[in-house]
């Protein structure tokens, strides 16, 4: 495992109010991440997300659990830790006044790396990350995507093991958002172990390979985003035919079928996977002679999932 933690948990003192009572940030949270994969944490704000991060990246001491990254155990050796990772925190630095090269430099520097070292993986990383036509502008000139970039192109600058990036992609524009997709999975494919946060369900479906679903700083639900959604509801496949009793009757009893529905125009079936259930509903069909009109599948999203967990959706949380 590159992470690996086991009741790990954060409290703080809520200053308002006259009540002092403790706001349990992070109540217990036990993860396992794979070396090589994209890990994502996703849940509304205020989940933990960030406290949880914070933790991991040896920024603020947990009140419990322990914690190994890299194989380094986080209480006995943080600044070992330290060293193997990478953090790019939430909103990103400021940096106004120099230009990305200058930061990039700096700060493969502030790891050992030597000027010359330092300056070739410095063109190297502005390369990959696109920004070399920027590379010698004042920060303050760029893009909100291109400030994205340098915040996470400093965070990898030193060839970490693993890199945590806090909500990479929150206020961008489709375009960008996508593109840092590109770099993450870029990352992934040199061997980094990438953990994000996001509160975007698309996000973490499209880009990551497992995910776990946080909600007051806890684990409500974790796996791959696929697993996921087929523990739910599996997929559903809506038939549009005109013989439903029939197709009930031949249906019904199919032992891919977990439930079947009639509706207005035909039946509805709910499988484990759809795309090893159709060919064997249109078999089913066929050797029945029942003609089919229409097919089309419905597949549960992970907002269905976090709505099957906590009682609300995440759209609106
Ligand atoms: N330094 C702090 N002092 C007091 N409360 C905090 C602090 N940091 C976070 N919290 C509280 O902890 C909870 C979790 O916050 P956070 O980890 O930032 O969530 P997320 O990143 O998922 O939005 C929230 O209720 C937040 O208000
Ligand atoms: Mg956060």
């Amino acid at each position: 495992m590159m992470i690996e933690t086991h009741g790990l948990k954060k409290s703080f003192r809520s200053r308002q109010g006259r009540d002092k009572k403790a706001v349990e940030a992070v109540r217990g949270v036990d993860l396992a991440v794979e070396p090589g994969e994209i890990f994502g944490f996703l849940g509304p704000n205020g989940a933990g997300k960030t406290t949880t991060l914070r933790m991991l990246a040896t920024l603020l001491e947990p009140d419990g659990g322990q914690a190994t990254i890299a194989g380094v155990d986080l209480r006995r050796d943080p600044g070992e830790v330290r060293r193997r990772i990478g953090y790019v925190a939430q909103g990103g630095s400021t940096w106004d006044e120099s230009t990305a090269r200058e930061e990039l430099v700096l700060h493969a520097r502030m790891y050992g790396v030597g000027k010359a070292e330092a300056q070739r993986r410095a063109a190297v990383t502005l390369e990959a990350f696109q920004l070399t036509e920027y590379a010698d502008r004042r920060c303050k000139t760029y893009s909100g995507g291109q400030r994205r970039r340098v915040d996470i192109a400093l965070g990898i600058i030193h060839q970490p093991k693993v890199v945590f990036l806090d909500e990479p992609t929150t206020g961008l524009d489709p375009q960008s958002r996508a593109h840092m997709w590109d770099e993450v999975r870029r990352l992934r494919e040199e061997g980094m172990t990438v953990f994000i946060t996001t509160h975007y369900l698309e996000e973490a479906d499209a880009l990551c390979d497992r995910i776990a679903i946080m909600d007051h700083g806890q684990i409500v639900a974790e796996g791959t985003p696929d697993s996921l959604k087929q523990e739910i509801s599996g997929d559903v496949v809506n038939i549009g035919l005109s013989d439903t009793t029939r197709a009930s009757d031949v249906l019904g009893s199919a032992e891919f079928v977990r439930k079947l529905e009639t509706t207005d125009n035909g039946v509805r079936l709910y499988v484990d996977e759809a795309g090893t259930a159709i060919p064997l509903i249109l078999r089913a069909l066929d050797g029945e002679g029942i003609a089919l009109g229409t097919i089309e599948l419905h597949r549960p999203s992970l907002d269905d999932v976090f709505l099957t967990k906590t009682g609300r959706t995440l759209r609106e949380s």
